[in-house]
């Protein structure tokens, strides 16, 4: 058997989750890396000890009657949708085995594959590898899932009432994040059609309506991804004067979703009003924004779509397309308009735009 040295595997920060297990030296392919060990536990134990936990190192055995409880190094491999080593049984012990020859200086991942999570437990992938399935569940789970998610919103309550469907809102990130400042990579037709996705974009609408805000990148989410979506609901107008909506030319949009959107023209007539982001909360500056732009990108089916967007919904286009390139607000703003909300309501708010020009000097 072709066995590494373990002084050779260290532990440091990943790219693709927390911590992860880097060999800094070669390690040819068919090698017996390092076993996966830890205590032994009955499915039942596990589930008593974890119940409440969203992560965990059990690994199953054989059909699942027993788990490993990982605590060593093998417990820090990462997983990966396109990995470079692979798990094997052995009488009971696991082992990670190199798939291919693995350089000096790799992270190690392999496919978790994983199977019978929680429901509202998405298992979300980060890996960022061609044709990353989105989620670390295996093909087989997630066509189980999609069934599941099928039978329950067809199968009517006792009393004659649907389920609920909502999920709850996600936490927004706020600026100083590395999060929102690296360009989000595309999404695949396939993965746009996953089960992860599809549930993505729900909870991503969910949050939107929560915040409230009318517009949600999946950045904001903790999920670098090329997927947006955008909502100007009629109700959020209502304390707006109709000279300010006028100006603003603002009116209702419906709900979008942008993927892998590219702003394909825009106009050179510019606009500068405040605008604000759910992920600097309580702050407000004037931005100076095309006020016409075109945008090619796929909806949430995969089908390509053109939006032609004109004044407001042409700016929150733009701000969500700028979250996608790790842009935000404030690299644009007119730096000397940049303030707190409650100083804006105080000193700025309904004045005219000439005295707001003031403030730049
Ligand atoms: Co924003």
């Amino acid at each position: 058997m072709n066995s590494i040295d373990p002084a050779q595997l260290l532990i440091r920060k990943s790219g693709i989750h927390g911590c992860g297990c880097y060999t800094t030296d070669p390690i040819k392919e068919g090698s017996h890396i390092v076993e996966y060990t830890g205590t032994r536990l009955s499915k039942q134990q596990a589930d008593d000890l974890y119940s409440d936990r969203p992560d965990t190192y059990l690994f199953c055995i054989g059909e699942g009657e027993y788990v490993v409880d990982g605590d060593s190094v093998a417990a820090f491999i990462n997983h990966c949708c396109d990995p470079n080593c692979e798990t094997d049984e052995f009488d009971e012990h696991i082992w990670i085995i190199a798939l291919r020859d693995i350089a000096a200086g790799e992270e190690l991942t392999y496919d978790y594959n994983l199977y019978d999570g929680d429901d509202d437990d998405e298992a979300l992938c980060r890996c960022g590898a061609k044709g990353c399935r989105g989620t670390m569940y295996g093909e087989e789970e997630i066509e189980r899932r999609v069934k599941d998610a099928k039978k329950t919103e067809q199968a009517p309550e006792k009393d004659g009432k649907t389920t609920p469907s909502g999920p709850s809102p996600l936490s927004i990130i706020e600026v100083g994040d590395p999060v929102l400042r690296q360009t989000a990579r595309e999404l695949s037709v396939q993965e746009i059609r996953s089960s992860a996705i599809q549930s993505l974009i729900e909870k991503m609408r969910e949050t939107m309506h929560a915040a409230p805000g009318v517009g949600l990148a999946a950045p904001q989410i903790g999920q670098p991804l090329q997927l947006a979506v955008v909502e100007d609901r009629e109700q959020y107008h209502r304390e707006i004067s109709e000279d300010q909506l006028a100006a603003r030319e603002r009116k209702p949009v419906p709900f979008q979703v942008l993927i892998n959107p590219r702003v394909v023209w825009q106009s050179e007539d510019t606009r500068e009003f405040y605008e604000g982001c759910l992920s600097l909360p309580g702050y407000i500056a004037r931005v100076r924004r095309a006020r016409a732009v075109r945008v090619e990108c796929l909806d949430e089916k995969g089908n390509t779509k053109l939006i032609e967007a004109a004044g407001w919904h042409a700016r929150i286009l733009q701000h969500e397309i700028d979250h996608l390139q790790g842009n935000l607000y404030i690299d644009r703003m007119q730096t000397r308009t940049f303030g707190s909300l409650e100083n804006f309501n105080r000193f700025w708010k309904g004045k005219p735009a000439a005295e707001a020009v003031a403030q730049r000097r």
